[in-house]
């Protein structure tokens, strides 16, 4: 059995990492050593099978024991600890949910059902570091798969509506709290049915802009307002977020040479933990919507198309029917007025799901394979 070290397991997608593999019983096949920034000798988490207890997570030493490590504990660990592990001369395979190693020649991007020929080449190649990808990128590559296999795709460009974890635990709390923060400023108000609504409004809106709303971790309100904006700047114009699109959307699909262009807004609202995507798209020639619902329903087992009908979308195409799920419905897809290699669709998909954590859980289990 191989040695599977694992840090960062307690964090967000750490925590959704384990409840993923304690459910599809990853660890059977495994011998999992469990890595800590802060508890060294406490005991390891219940995984169904004995453990030692928790190792040093900057101990090269310890780390190097590690036939795989499995790392969510973020980016700045990754760079202060991977280069040192490496120079150490550790041959192990190293599979990485944070942003640092993604761009790196030397690193693929996980995504299997996508991009296993890929990550299989990578493997014959002697790659021995797999990153996961963007969470919005695998999300959109997920529902799109089927056309960008068929080489159907000129470009794309997908404007987002980007759920509060994204940003991070704490911003989900905040959302929370700014949501519960607006209805206790008019809750007497809202109780009476006779209050006038434009006197509700004008006091939610005075309470959105007072200090009084909690925007700590955001920085300006997200519920009951939107925030057109994610990441750093780039050069470019654009947010870093939406310069991920194309960069690691065409290296997941091994097109870094001949790049599809993939450029859109990126936004974050107030949802909790799904990212949804309304699209673009421009196809390299003229497809029946029948066809391309075909094409994208048969690409992979979690693509679900959802008919371009009123009642199928509203309850089958919204973060709060998918959240939890690994779930990627598509729908909304329909020609535009442009012309007839435009089309629309919408997806929506759990970004702590196939966005951050299965991708990893799943490249464990192509190493075993
Ligand atoms: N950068 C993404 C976001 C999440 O802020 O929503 C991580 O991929």
């Amino acid at each position: 059995m191989k040695k599977v070290g694992l840090v960062g397991w307690r964090g967000m997608v750490g925590s959704v990492l384990m409840q993923r593999m304690r459910e599809e019983n990853d660890f059977a096949t495994i011998e999992p050593v469990f890595f800590t920034t802060s508890q060294v000798g406490l005991a390891s988490p219940e995984v169904g099978k004995p453990t030692d207890t928790l190792k040093d997570a900057s101990s090269i030493e310890a780390l190097s024991e590690m036939d795989i490590i499995i790392t969510c504990q973020g980016g700045d660990y990754t760079n202060s600890v991977y280069p040192a592990l490496r120079e150490s001369g550790w041959d192990g395979y190293w599979i990485d949910a944070a942003s640092s190693l993604r761009m790196k020649d030397d690193s693929i991007i996980v995504l299997d059902p996508v991009n296993k020929d890929v990550i299989q080449q990578g493997l014959t190649n002697g790659i021995k570091t797999y990153v996961g990808g963007n969470c919005t990128v695998s999300l959109m590559l997920m529902a799109l798969g089927g056309l960008f296999e068929a080489d159907l795709i000129d470009w794309v460009a997908p404007q987002t509506y980007q759920a509060a974890s994204g940003a991070g635990a704490r911003n989900m709390r905040e959302l929370i709290s700014q949501m519960g923060a607006i209805e206790a400023s008019v809750a007497d108000k809202l109780e009476d049915p006779a209050s006038a609504i434009l006197e509700i409004d004008q006091q939610v809106a005075d309470f959105i802009r007072s200090d009084a709303l909690p925007t700590e971790q955001f920085g300006a309100p997200l519920a009951g307002s939107l925030i057109p904006w994610i990441d750093v700047p780039m050069p470019s114009g654009q947010s870093k977020e939406e310069w991920k699109a194309q960069v690691e959307a065409n290296k997941i699909l091994g097109t870094s040479d001949k790049q599809t262009p993939i450029d859109g807004l990126c936004v974050r609202i107030g949802a909790m933990r799904c990212h949804s995507q309304a699209m673009t798209i421009k196809l390299k020639k003229d497809v029946s919507v029948e066809e391309i619902e075909k094409i994208l329903a048969s690409h992979n087992e979690w693509v679900k198309v959802i008919p371009n009908e009123r009642e199928a979308t509203v309850s089958e195409l919204s973060p709060a029917k998918v959240t939890g799920t690994l779930s990627i419905p598509v729908g909304r897809i329909r020609k535009l007025a442009m012309g007839p290699e435009y089309i629309s669709a919408f997806t929506v998909g759990d970004q702590l799901l196939w966005g951050a954590a299965e991708p990893l859980r799943r490249m464990l289990n192509i190493l075993q394979e």
